[in-house]
């Protein structure tokens, strides 16, 4: 098995990503480091910022992700924000943001990010489209998943397992688009 450190700090991504590597050989190990939560206009420019500062670290063999929710309605908000706004509003405030209104598309994006020693940096990005439903549901998850309904689903996230929110989800989706495009640099290499 090829050892990747995940860093994170909230460790039900550590369980997602170690539920959607293992399969293609990779063990995930926690890598409990933070990097500057730095402002930036799109998720892939905040991970490779991060995957700089890990680096600089001294770390190898690293892996990261940046994800956000963003909302048509409100112009992509909370999007690169996600983090503190899930912190500040919660799912109460984007619900109360959404009272009354008609439009409740949105898309969960997840950005992953890695930095390898054999076949060094590799960013992709993943996304689910879906909606934004009128109250919370569901209790598994993390973060929004109790107001979000994927497209192909009539339930939350936060209602699903991780085998089915793993089919449907940004992470799963980009996790997929990362694992190929490893493997095909690992052939080109
Ligand atoms: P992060 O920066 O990737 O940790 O994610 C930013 C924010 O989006 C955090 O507040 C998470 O709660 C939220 N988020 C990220 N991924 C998910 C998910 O799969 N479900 C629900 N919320 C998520």
């Amino acid at each position: 098995m090829k050892e990747v450190a995940l860093v994170t700090s909230n460790m039900h991504k550590l369980k997602e990503f170690r539920h959607g590597l293992a399969p293609l050989g990779y063990d995930v190990v926690h890598l409990p480091v933070d990097c500057d939560e730095i402002q930036a206009d799109t998720l892939e420019e905040v991970v490779d910022r991060c995957l700089d500062d890990v680096v600089e670290m001294g770390h190898s063999n690293i892996i990261l992700d940046d994800s956000g929710l963003f909302i048509d309605r409100l112009n992509g908000f909370p999007g690169v924000y996600s983090s503190y706004v899930f912190s500040t509003l919660g799912n109460e405030g984007i619900l109360k943001l959404m009272d009354g209104s008609d439009d409740r598309r949105a898309r969960f994006e997840c950005c992953i990010g890695c930095q390898m020693d054999d076949v060094g940096r590799l960013v992709v990005k993943g996304s689910s489209p879906g909606r934004i439903i009128g109250e919370a549901r569901g209790r598994l998850g993390f973060g929004y998943d109790p107001i979000f309904v994927p497209d192909g689903s009539e339930r939350t996230f936060a209602e699903m397992g991780l085998d089915e929110k793993n089919a449907l989800s940004h992470r799963g989706n980009a996790m997929r688009l990362f694992v190929n495009a490893l493997s095909s640099k690992m052939k080109v290499d």
